[in-house]
């Protein structure tokens, strides 16, 4: 959802930093991209489509782009379609100053009304370009440039995360409102991004930049203040996360390394959190919050998927729990007494619909907390408390690692919030603790084992792809149909393996093959036999993820297998086999699978 790269850097070699940050943040947005560089006058190169197109361009040109602060930006449209003069950085009419925006001004047009009534020519059709207008009057006014960004920022409302450089100024100016930024500091130099990975090969010292705070990035080092100048001291911190974790690394996609990463990533999940000895749990960062008396989980997309489980594992244990979509909370919020308890689930901490949510919950009086991957992030920040799922850096759009590291520490949540209560579930946890230790080794086993590449060559080419599952599996049916829609652009759906027969069974054919998560031989995995049943009655072809406990094999085209396990644990394997098949298939249509159509990692506007 855009992507900003700021770097004040006196030796030189600006270019390249902002160059290589834009590389590591296009999973932000990939419909254009740009730089301008501040050296003396300001040099700006920007171009439609992907970063590669920009590379030409700039390796092209027989000026430097070299100076000591520069400001880059990758764009995921909002406002006016994918073209050059749409592609930050923007400029006033002289081109002193340059700047780049992620979020959305939402009072440009009467902005733009007013400077184009004075007789400003605007040249794209952003919302950003009433920036640097903004900034160039109050300049001519005779404002410095510190003091003219200010008031240019106060003019504006909306969600922003602005970068500023000016003609004879090795200096950035920036500030944010709803929108991520954070600045990496090192000895002779100073970055800004909307992310972390963006300066990784350069620094791991880091300070979050609060709403409202601008912040002056100069060699000899930053200044933040708030909006009102008075001066702030900002802590630094030390991030983990390292740049080979931000590589490929060998695989042709980011999204495939993520895939193969998951055991990996649920160690570190689970590492020091499960106890085998007394059969226990321990989440350091949940150990002042005392147990809900019911829950409300808010998540968008993927984290959705993972709060309609958690909501799920919440219920079991006796405690009321309801999953909603981030967006549609806030037009209806549920009601809430003093004990409930408001889950924002975000692999990124910055999703806008998911904030918006939780701020809104805030506002009414609900204690929070967020499930992130990104320390330091937004929903981090602002919520009460807070539990990171520790899944290392994920940067296919398509979210895999994060996924089931969302999954895996929602049973710690639940184990951790309920256990300290009375409500404790019917359905015992006893033997969750040896499945959650044998999760990654049995997530490697399905890896390793996975038919799926062979299963997908079956059904290249079909109308529609339906995935269903019941219980636990629901959730996961419809992250299957998600994550294969996204990266295929083929129609996919997900339903509750009981609701076919309302409705959905109209559109099974034989041309529409149906993944079928079913695992156990229970009561649950007989009724979803059932449905498969009422598809194969309509010839419509079966591929089943099972863990060969059912008879579901008797009946399925194809099975894709996973071990068995804790009946709550199974969910995060079959995932694994819907992943490859999804990456599978998106891969033999060539598609565009780490940055597919339309689509960025990190959605900062609602
Ligand atoms: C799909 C995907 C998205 C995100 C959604 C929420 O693969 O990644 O659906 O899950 O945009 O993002 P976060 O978790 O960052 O709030």
């Amino acid at each position: 959802m855009c992507g900003i790269i700021g770097c004040v850097n006196p030796d030189g070699g600006t270019r390249e930093v902002l160059m290589n940050g834009l590389a590591n943040l296009d999973y932000r947005g990939y419909d254009s991209a740009g730089i301008a560089v501040a050296d003396g006058g300001i040099e700006v190169a920007k171009r439609e489509g992907e970063i590669d197109r920009l590379q030409k361009q700039v390796t092209a040109r027989s000026d430097t782009l070299d100076g000591p602060a520069g400001i880059g930006h990758t764009r995921w449209s909002t406002h006016g379609p994918p073209t050059d003069a749409n592609a930050h950085p923007h400029t006033d009419e002289t081109g002193d100053v340059a700047v780049v925006h992620n979020g959305i001004i939402e009072n440009y047009q009467s902005i733009r009304d007013e400077l184009e009534a004075d007789g400003v020519e605007f040249v794209s059709e952003t919302d950003t370009e009433v920036v640097p207008h903004l900034i160039s009057k109050f300049r001519d006014d005779g404002a410095d440039p510190q003091t003219a960004f200010r008031r240019a920022v106060e003019r504006i409302t909306g969600s922003y995360a602005l970068a500023v450089v000016f003609e004879n100024h090795d200096t950035i100016f920036a500030t944010r409102d709803g929108s991520p930024l954070v600045i990496g500091v090192d000895e002779n130099a100073a970055f800004l991004a909307s992310d972390v990975p963006a300066f990784l090969e350069y620094t791991r010292d880091v300070i979050y930049l609060e709403d409202g705070q601008f912040a002056t990035l100069r060699s000899s080092g930053v200044e933040v203040t708030e909006s009102d100048g008075t001066s702030v001291n900002p802590s630094v911190t030390t991030v983990e996360w390292s740049a080979d974790q931000t590589a490929k690394s060998g695989y042709n996609h980011f999204m495939a390394k993520e895939i193969h990463e998951q055991p990996a990533s649920l160690r570190q999940c689970l590492r020091g959190r499960v106890n085998e000895l007394s059969g226990s749990v321990s989440v350091e960062e949940l150990s002042d919050i005392d147990s809900p008396e019911s829950v409300q989980l808010v998540a968008c997309g993927t984290s959705y998927h993972a709060a309609l489980y958690v909501a799920r594992l919440f219920r079991a244990h006796g405690v009321p729990a309801q999953a909603h979509l981030a967006s549609e909370y806030v037009t209806a919020p549920a009601p809430f007494d003093s004990d409930s308890l408001l889950i924002g689930i975000t692999q990124s901490g910055e999703t806008a619909d998911t904030l918006s949510a939780l701020r809104e919950a805030q506002r009414r009086g609900a204690s929070t907390l967020a499930v992130t991957n990104v320390v330091g992030s937004t929903a981090a920040r602002e919520c009460d408390h807070v539990v990171y799922i520790r899944a290392g850096p994920e940067i296919g759009v398509a979210a895999t690692k994060t996924f089931s590291s969302q999954l895996a520490t929602g049973n710690l949540l639940v184990e951790k919030l309920c256990a300290s209560g009375t409500k404790r579930t019917s359905e015992s946890t006893r033997e969750l603790i040896p499945a959650l230790r044998d999760l990654p080794n049995q997530l490697q086993s399905v890896i390793d084992n996975s038919t799926a590449k062979s299963v997908v060559e079956e059904y290249l080419d079909y109308d529609a792809y339906f995935f269903i599952g019941r219980g636990l599996h629901r959730p996961v049916a419809l992250e299957g149909a998600l994550k294969f829609k996204e990266i295929t652009y083929e129609h996919a759906e997900g339903f509750a393996a009981g609701e076919l027969k309302h409705g959905p069974l109209a559109l099974v054919t034989q041309r529409t093959p149906i993944f079928a998560v079913v695992t156990g031989d229970g009561e649950r995995a007989q009724k979803t036999i059932s449905n498969i049943k009422e598809v194969q009655a309509r010839d419509a072809p079966v591929v089943a993820v099972t863990d060969g406990q059912s008879e579901v094999r008797r009946y399925a085209n194809h099975t894709l297998e996973i071990p068995q396990t804790h009946p709550r644990i199974a969910p995060v394997l079959a995932n694994t086999q819907l992943q490859l098949v999804a990456y599978h298939m998106a891969d033999r249509m060539n598609r565009s699978i780490d940055k597919p159509r339309n689509l960025a990692k990190s959605v900062t506007v609602e």
